[in-house]
């Protein structure tokens, strides 16, 4: 199993990508007396960029028209003695296209471009824009090489060109433009070398070039870039040492080298002279030697990366005077000795309250956990891969801030300290392989952020605690490999409803696997092999339709396999071996297009072996030690079926049940599952309500003044439903004093009158406990004497079935939802099959089904109703 990594990196190039530049206010320079050409030259120069690119319609460019003087146009900015263009500013305006010629704007001073999706390579034409100062080409599709004559633009102040997909060399002329401030090359394609020639941009402040392909050497020259503040070499292929002038650059601030080849003793004799350092990047090259204790005349250090390279000796105590320090990341390097004491410099980390994310994992370290780690007010503390033993100490509950605590391979022993229930900001727990001991706490239960929780590979045991329940956000719970025992909660699993992953395997657990997993509409890996499990695998498994990996091998699970797997589309590996698992093979496995692994030996199943889909494959599937299966491909050498008497009996019953569990695509028939499964197994409810319905239908008579005093003149605070053919409300009879729900036929809808008509048939056909009762119609003129068509029936007091699953705040409980389950079945059963003709709803939905006050489940709405007189 490959192990989870917290990498620091990936976050810190993210905070890396998101700086923002400061450019300070400039001032411009005088014009020079290069030859001019007329202010319709300019519009000429524009009408042509406007021919050359298309922009999205009614965008930027349909506004320059002749409505309006050129320099009033969307994103133009004009001299105002001579007219003349000196602004093109067009950000993410969804231009396209290539860029056409542009050296006739020769007054412009600024072009800004960034942000579209121009194509095409830089007009080399741009060398004749002697006063442009600012150009932002960034975020957009060009290509080809950066044009030498750029570097004729020698007024240029600020160039940015990142993230395009530049290639070739970056110009040695680069040099020439003396009065650089920015310049901004990366993520694009180049190759070859850093210009040393860079040295010369004597004003040059920040300078990246970060992700592109870059080769060679860092020059020794930069390091005359005195007023270099932010330095972006990352993501290249960069090689050899940092050169020692590097260490000298007195107004830098920020100097990220991450991810090259560079090498060499990391600041071996360096005499660092960098006071204005905040943050320092040397990950993932190939650095050896210490960290020196030095650093000193760094004051505010916030950010230290050296992770990844091969760095040797102790974690520098002297980092504990950076009172700034944020970022500290040693991890994956050979730090330590591997013995006692090895953390003990953490011990002068006095000053370092600012210190938030210190990773330290996959180096060399030994001993316990020094004290005073737990009066950081640390974030992110990982220590993971070293070999470091001791108990966690109970002072973790001290790091209430933390969200991420990971330690996994290390000799940690003892139990989980109950304190950690205190950490409710923790979003990844990582404890795996190590040997801690006892009960996992249910203060765990208190980790509401908690999506991550590995503890795998240790010696816990007792029960998985329900109190898990609470963390709402679990995605990825791991537990194998421990001594867990007890059965796994079913009020655990229902719950969890974003888990992805669940790894439960190699543990001591017993008892059936909840149904209630049905409900885990995210579950992709379910591993519960090398259990003790028994009773049957849950058919709800089916409604997991995002699962890939299912292992439930080595337990004793009994019974058939679920048709129901016939729905998990998406399943790649499946494993039920070793089971005492009974009946014939599916032959709804043949339809899993993605199975590529099935693996079913070693349990008592029977018949047929399916010849399609993953059983065509010899190789990913696996029957042996089932002593009574025949058929299937040749290659498997079983005895023909015709020899067999079994397999065919199964037949229609895998049709009916097969019907029954493809009504389940509505959500009522979500349950139907349920149902099936409890009506097959022949479960009863056993409390009967009594009814609480004196009159029949037909004994009352109202009339339309009684309804309208009912339901107090149908007002619209009585309306508690809305229906195709009408409104519903509530009132009170006053014969009966019993609240009433009055149901009134909107006749100016098309089919009202028929719909009443139909309801009216039913209605006086039939009596069920699970069905609506009707306790009289109402056939009648309105007072605007238009006619009036009501039915009243018992009013229900807890509303419609989809009200509960879409808007009531409480959701209903695994019984209620099973009863519900039932009081429908009956229902269904009822019309379907005890009645004189049978019936047939058409209508059944959520909507449609009422809850009484105790819950029990009412069918209600015979508006689109049929008598099916041949289908007996
Ligand atoms: C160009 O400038 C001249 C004088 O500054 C002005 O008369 C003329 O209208 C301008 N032409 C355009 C197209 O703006
Ligand atoms: C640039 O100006 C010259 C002279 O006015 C003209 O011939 C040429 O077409 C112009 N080019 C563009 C792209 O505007
Ligand atoms: C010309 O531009 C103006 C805005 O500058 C705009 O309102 C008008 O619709 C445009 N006319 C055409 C024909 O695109
Ligand atoms: C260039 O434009 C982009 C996006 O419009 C902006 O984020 C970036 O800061 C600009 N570059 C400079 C150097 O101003
Ligand atoms: C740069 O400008 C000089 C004159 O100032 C000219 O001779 C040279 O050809 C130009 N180079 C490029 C590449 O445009
Ligand atoms: C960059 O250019 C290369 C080669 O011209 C091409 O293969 C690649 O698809 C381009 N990438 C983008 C993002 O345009
Ligand atoms: C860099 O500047 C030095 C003087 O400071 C000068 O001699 C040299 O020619 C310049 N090099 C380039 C490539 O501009
Ligand atoms: C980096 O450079 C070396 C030679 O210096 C070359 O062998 C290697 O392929 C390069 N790697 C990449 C990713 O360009
Ligand atoms: C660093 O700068 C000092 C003075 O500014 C100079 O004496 C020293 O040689 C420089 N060191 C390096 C390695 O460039
Ligand atoms: C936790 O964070 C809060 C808010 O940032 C801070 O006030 C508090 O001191 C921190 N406590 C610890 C122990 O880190």
């Amino acid at each position: 199993m490959e192990m989870p990594v917290f990498s620091l990196r990936l976050q810190w190039w993210f905070f890396l990508v998101n700086l923002v530049i400061c450019i300070r206010s400039l001032k411009l320079e005088s014009l020079s007396s290069t030859p001019t050409f007329g202010n319709e030259t300019d519009k000429l120069a524009l009408l042509v960029f406007k021919n050359h690119l298309a922009d999205v319609p009614n965008g930027v460019l349909s506004s320059w028209n002749d409505s309006l003087h050129f320099c009033q146009w969307q994103g133009v900015t004009c001299s105002r003695r001579h007219q003349r263009v000196t602004v093109l500013r067009l950000e993410g305006q969804s231009l396209a296209g290539s860029l056409p010629p542009i050296g006739n704007l020769t007054f412009l001073r600024e072009l800004v471009l960034s942000n579209n999706n121009l194509q095409g390579s830089i007009p080399t034409d741009i060398g004749l824009l002697r006063r442009l100062q600012h150009l932002n080409l960034s975020t957009n599709s060009l290509q080809g090489e950066i044009p030498v004559e750029l570097t004729n633009c020698s007024n240029l102040i600020t160039v940015d060109l990142t993230r395009n997909n530049l290639t070739g060399q970056i110009p040695f002329p680069f040099g020439h433009m003396s009065k650089l401030l920015i310049l901004r090359l990366g993520r694009n394609s180049l190759t070859g070398i850093i210009p040393f020639t860079l040295g010369n941009l004597s004003s040059l402040q920040h300078l990246s070039m970060a992700f592109n392909h870059l080769e060679g050497g860092i020059p020794h020259d930069l390091g005359r870039l005195k007023s270099l503040k932010i330095l972006y070499l990352g993501v290249n292929n960069l090689s050899g040492m940092i050169p020692s002038s590097l260490y000298n650059l007195s107004s830098a601030i920020e100097l990220v080298f991450t991810a090259n080849r560079l090498s060499g003793n990391f600041m071996s004799s360096m005499r660092f002279s960098l006071p204005q350092l905040l943050r320092f990047a040397i990950a993932q090259n190939q650095f050896i030697g210490i960290i020196p204790d030095i650093l000193s005349n760094i004051s505010g250090l916030e950010l230290l990366d050296v992770g990844e390279n091969y760095l040797t000796g102790q974690v520098p105590g002297g980092l504990g005077v950076f009172k700034d320090l944020y970022w500290l990341c040693l991890e994956s390097n050979k730090l330590g000795r591997g013995m006692s004491g090895d953390l003990n410099s953490l011990n002068s980390f006095t000053n370092t309250s600012s210190l938030r994310f210190m990773s330290l994992d996959r180096n060399n370290f030994g001993g316990v956990l020094p004290n005073s780690i737990f009066n950081l007010s640390l974030q992110s503390l990982t220590l993971g891969d070293n070999r470091i033993s001791g108990n966690i100490p109970g002072d973790i509950g001290n790091l209430i801030n933390l969200t991420t605590f990971g330690v996994a391979q290390n000799d940690f022993t003892g139990v989980i300290p109950t304190s950690i229930g205190k950490l409710q900001n923790l979003r990844q727990l990582e404890l795996s392989w190590n040997r801690l001991s006892g009960l996992l706490p249910s203060s765990l239960g208190n980790l509401s952020q908690l999506y991550y929780l590995n503890m795998s590979h240790n010696n816990l045991e007792g029960n998985i605690p329900a109190s898990l329940r609470n963390c709402q956000n679990m995605e990825i719970l791991i537990l194998d490999n421990n001594k867990l025992s007890g059965s796994v909660p079913a009020n655990l699993i229902g719950q969890l409803n974003q888990l992805r992953s669940l790894y439960l395997q190699q543990n001591l657990l017993t008892g059936s696997f909840p149904a209630e997993v049905g409900e885990l509409k995210n579950l992709n890996e379910l591993l519960v092999s090398d259990n003790k499990l028994s009773g049957e695998i849950p058919m709800e498994l089916g409604n997991c339709l995002v699962l890939e990996y299912l292992d439930m091998a080595r337990n004793s699970f009994l019974g058939n396999i679920p048709l129901s797997f016939g729905f998990l589309r998406g399943i790649r590996f499946l494993d039920l071996s070793r089971n005492n698992l009974s009946g014939t093979i599916p032959k709804e496995l043949e339809h899993l297009s993605a199975l590529l692994s099935l693996n079913l030996s070693y349990n008592y199943l029977e018949g047929e072996v399916p010849s399609g889909g993953v059983f065509k494959n010899v190789s990913g599937i696996s029957i042996t030690g089932n002593k009574k299966l025949c058929g299937g491909i040749r290659q498997l050498q079983l005895p023909a079926c015709s020899d067999i008497e079994s397999g065919k009996n199964g037949k229609g019953k895998h049709l009916s049940i097969k019907i029954i569990i493809a009504i389940s695509i509505t959500a009522v028939s979500c349950l139907a599952l349920i149902v099936a499964s409890v009506l097959l197994y022949g479960r009863k409810k056993t409390s009967i309500k009594s009814s609480s319905t004196p009159l029949g239908y037909g004994h009352l008579r109202v009339t339309y003044q009684e309804l309208l005093k009912a339901t107090g003149e149908f007002s619209s605070s009585n309306l508690i439903g809305m229906g195709s053919f009408g409104s519903v409300y509530k009132g009170i009879l006053s014969q009966d004093k019993t609240p009433v729900a009055v149901k009134v036929l909107n006749l100016q809808q098309r089919g009202a009158a028929k719909s009443f008509v139909a309801e009216c048939m039913v209605l006086r056909k039939i009596q069920h406990r699970n069905l609506l009762s009707i306790i009289t119609s109402c056939s009648s003129v309105d007072h605007k004497g238009s006619e009036f068509k009501a039915l009243v029936f018992e009013y229900m007091p807890n509303g419609s079935l989809d009200n509960w699953l879409h808007h009531e705040s409480r959701s209903l409980s695994f019984r209620e939802r099973l009863d519900i389950a039932i009081d429908l079945a009956y229902a269904l059963d009822y019309l379907h099959h005890q009645c004189q003709t049978p019936i047939v709803h058409g209508d059944l939905k959520p909507s449609n089904v009422l809850l009484d006050a105790d819950m029990v489940a009412h069918v209600g709405d015979f508006g689109l109703a049929k008598f099916l007189p041949d289908a007996n």
